[in-house]
């Protein structure tokens, strides 16, 4: 029988890329088992998700902890009693301390909806549809002490045009973040994913072919 990872998810607000998690390990496509969700919002549309599908979810207010060091000691507490394999940023908004990256090292997944490291940060969608790109996406990556900036697992690309609203564009990529978050998750669950430095190899993977892509299109060159 396939193992299945331990996951703590970790949320704080909608939950749609948790909610794809759990429709993919209840489809059979992703090995996993959610072990506990973790949010510092008590309001986060992502408990009432957790609920549905009988997930234990517990708060923690980052509010009610005197520094971030001892809000990140009580998520490592209740992720290591649950013998959690791998943690997974699904929207979560708050900053990880080092104490907390040490506690898992390359053992956290963050989704970024930009192709970083374009557009780190907070209002990523916003921020690249003010821009003009022609192109925009998401990234599912390891964390690090930075910002959005630890080692690339997949990215996932989509046009932008210059006609988008901000919601327009966010929803574009939210497509795909659905479905390369499970897919990085379902990587690590296979054992396939090694991390070089800053470069992640996913073993037996498929080489993309070279097509060049360009928005708008080539008339004639
Ligand atoms: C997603 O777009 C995710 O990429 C983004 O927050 C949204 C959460 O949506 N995360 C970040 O910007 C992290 N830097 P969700 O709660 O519906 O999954």
């Amino acid at each position: 029988m396939k193992r299945r990872i331990k996951l703590g998810v970790l949320v704080s607000g909608s939950g749609s890329n948790l909610q794809a998690i759990i429709d993919n390990i209840e489809k059979g496509l992703l090995d996993g088992e959610i072990k506990v969700i973790i949010s510092n919002n008590a309001d986060a549309y992502a408990l009432e998700r957790a609920k549905k599908h009988d997930i234990p979810c517990v708060i923690i207010k980052h509010s009610d902890f005197k520094s971030r060091e001892d809000f990140d000691l009580k998520m490592i507490d209740v992720l290591n009693s649950l013998c959690v394999d791998l943690v997974v940023m699904a929207g979560f908004m708050r900053v990880l301390t080092p104490l907390f990256l040490n506690a898992f090292p390359m053992k956290i997944m963050n989704i970024h909806p930009a192709i970083l490291p374009a557009f780190p940060g907070i209002h990523a969608q916003k921020r690249a549809a003010d821009y003009g790109v022609r192109f925009s996406g998401c990234t599912v990556h390891f964390a690090d002490e930075g910002v959005d900036s630890g080692p690339i697992i997949i990215q996932a690309i989509v046009p932008a045009y210059d006609d988008d609203t901000e919601d327009i564009l966010a929803a574009r990529i939210l497509k795909e973040e659905h479905r390369i978050y499970p897919q990085a998750i379902q990587f690590y669950a296979e054992g396939r994913i090694e991390v070089v430095g800053r470069k992640v190899r996913i073993r037996g993977s498929e080489r993309i072919p070279e097509t060049p892509l360009h928005n708008p299109p080539l008339t004639a060159f």
